[in-house]
């Protein structure tokens, strides 16, 4: 195509090699071939760094998706921002039933597969303050780090927005909301028996377990109550099933941590916390049927 303007023998050292280099006229300049040997290695090597490249491109483009998808899962999981900063080691334990405690949630999140075979989830009681939501978002962030779906409602909220879905212009029916409880790898309930001997709230939680029965997903219940009062709650029968599956009831029998808050650096509060959800979720969107 250029034309070969004059040819010159020449010797490469580095390849102990005889050529003959090639002038061609190219506008207004005078270009000069290359050594064939060093011609090809200069391509193999342009083009190793492309291959290069282009892994790194596609690692940085697998990397950004997952972090992405971790954001999706956090931010539909619904944790109250307080929470996601919340795990098993930023849990004190000061006596043998807080060790006890710990290692029964840590479990459940190491071998939550096995849970999911049984659909056996946890019951924790106890007073108010004394780590129960603290422990269950532990078990949520940890679930959610090795990529299962979690979603964190509160009895009061889970009512609300299924009565919401008796609305003519509502955006979801109820069955939506109901899957949307029954679909997550892990469903957490939080302050059970608060609005107790509505029946609402136990029309409800007997509904909502028994679709997560039929599909093996796991529950975990959060209530302030005693264990008698738990037991008279859901029932002997429904504790001896949580049990045969490996569930457990874990009792939260010690003192308020809620005093110890303020002056422990390891337990952020709500504002210091969590840019991560801010991204998915915009004003005026509603992106999930428990959303707010
Ligand atoms: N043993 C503990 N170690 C560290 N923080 C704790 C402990 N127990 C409770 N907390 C913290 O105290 C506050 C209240 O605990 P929370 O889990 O909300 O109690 P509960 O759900 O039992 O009412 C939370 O900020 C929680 O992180
Ligand atoms: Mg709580
Ligand atoms: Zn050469």
């Amino acid at each position: 195509m250029f034309e070969v303007i004059k040819t010159e023998d020449r010797h490469c050292e580095k390849h102990d090699l005889d050529w003959v280099c090639e002038f061609t006229k190219f506008a207004s300049r005078t270009l000069e071939s290359e050594c064939p040997k060093c011609l090809e290695e200069r391509e193999a090597e342009e083009e190793r760094k492309r291959q290069i490249e282009f892994e790194e491109e596609r690692r940085k483009a697998a990397v950004a998706a997952k972090r992405k998808q971790l954001e999706q899962r956090i931010s539909s999981s619904l944790i109250p921002d307080k929470y996601l900063t919340r795990s098993f080691d930023n849990y004190r334990v000061e006596t043998d039933a807080q060790g006890r405690a710990l290692e029964t949630t840590r479990r459940f999140a190491e071998h939550f597969d096995q849970f999911q075979r049984t659909g056996a989830g946890l019951i924790m009681i106890g007073r108010p303050g004394t780590g129960k939501t603290h422990l269950a978002c532990a078990i949520a962030n940890a679930l959610i780090e090795k990529g299962a779906t979690v979603l964190f409602v509160t009895v009061s909220k889970m009512i609300r927005r299924i009565r919401e879905t008796y609305r003519r212009d509502s955006e979801y029916t109820e069955q939506q909301m109901i899957d949307s409880l029954r679909d997550v790898d892990l469903l957490i309930i939080d302050e059970v028996g608060i609005q107790r001997g509505t029946e609402s709230e136990e029309h409800l939680l007997f509904e909502v377990l028994n679709e997560r029965n039929s599909v093996f997903g796991p529950t975990i219940i959060l209530s302030n109550l005693t264990v008698e009062e738990i037991k008279a709650y859901v029932g002997e029968r429904a504790l001896d099933r949580l049990r045969e599956g490996g569930g457990k009831l874990v009792v939260f029998d010690w003192g308020s941590y809620r005093g110890n808050v303020a002056d422990d650096a390891d337990l952020p509060c709500a504002d210091s916390v969590v840019p991560l959800r801010t991204e998915s979720r915009l004003p005026h969107q509603r992106p999930f049927p428990m959303g707010d």
